[in-house]
């Protein structure tokens, strides 16, 4: 069963079954903001899956922070050093949380398709904007004022969309909780969303 194309993710019934089943990664995508380490250890813990937040392993790998290696090395060496996480991640059937812009690299869908299931957790500017609670960490937000930081989200937003609706579940998070959220993604992959459907 797919995710409902540009809806809630469709709510099916348990048994809990194919949840376990499914050995590939779980892939959370979605915008900065979106919710995706937070609703990761949540879901984790939820489908008993280890967790890992690919931001944190390059940061940590690097000995720097995600605003030092753009700003020392440039967006193009942070995106080679997020595929390289990207592929040291997933393999144990982790609950991977990414960075927003990973999906939207050449060829990143096709892989992380291949790997597991991508799970878009989707959010409005709005939503984007009140939980960014710290723009400077961010580095394509930094230094921006308030607009311009919405204009800049709403335009990212715009090139990533239909990188992120490729996903195969899609899970609306605005006003919306982690444990909220967790449930409703624990439903849809019970009912089979993303996991090639119920046998
Ligand atoms: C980015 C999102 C960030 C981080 C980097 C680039 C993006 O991750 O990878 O600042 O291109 O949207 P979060 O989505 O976890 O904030």
């Amino acid at each position: 069963m797919a995710a409902s194309p540009g809806g809630h993710a469709r709510r099916g019934p348990p048994p809990y079954t194919l949840v376990m089943r499914g050995d590939g990664a779980i892939w959370l995508v979605g915008m900065m903001g979106a919710g995706k380490s937070t609703v990761g250890p949540v879901l984790a813990r939820a489908l008993g899956r280890p967790f890992c937040d690919t931001d944190d392993a390059i940061c940590q790998r690097a000995g720097r922070s995600i605003r030092e290696i753009f700003e020392q090395d440039g967006e193009a060496a942070f995106r080679s050093l997020e595929r390289e996480a990207i592929e040291a991640a997933g393999s144990d059937g982790a609950v991977v949380a990414l960075g927003g812009g990973a999906l939207a690299q050449p060829g990143m869908a096709e892989r992380l398709a291949e790997r597991g299931t991508r799970i878009y957790l989707r959010a409005q500017p709005d939503t984007l904007i009140e939980r960014i609670r710290n723009p400077e960490s961010r580095p394509l937000l930094a230094g921006l004022g308030r607009a311009e930081r919405r204009a800049r989200l709403e335009a990212l937003l715009a090139e990533r969309e239909a990188s992120y609706a490729s996903a195969e579940l899609i899970v609306d998070v605005d006003a919306r909780d982690e444990h909220e959220v967790v449930q409703e993604i624990v439903e849809a992959l019970a009912a089979g969303a993303g996991q090639g459907g119920n046998e």
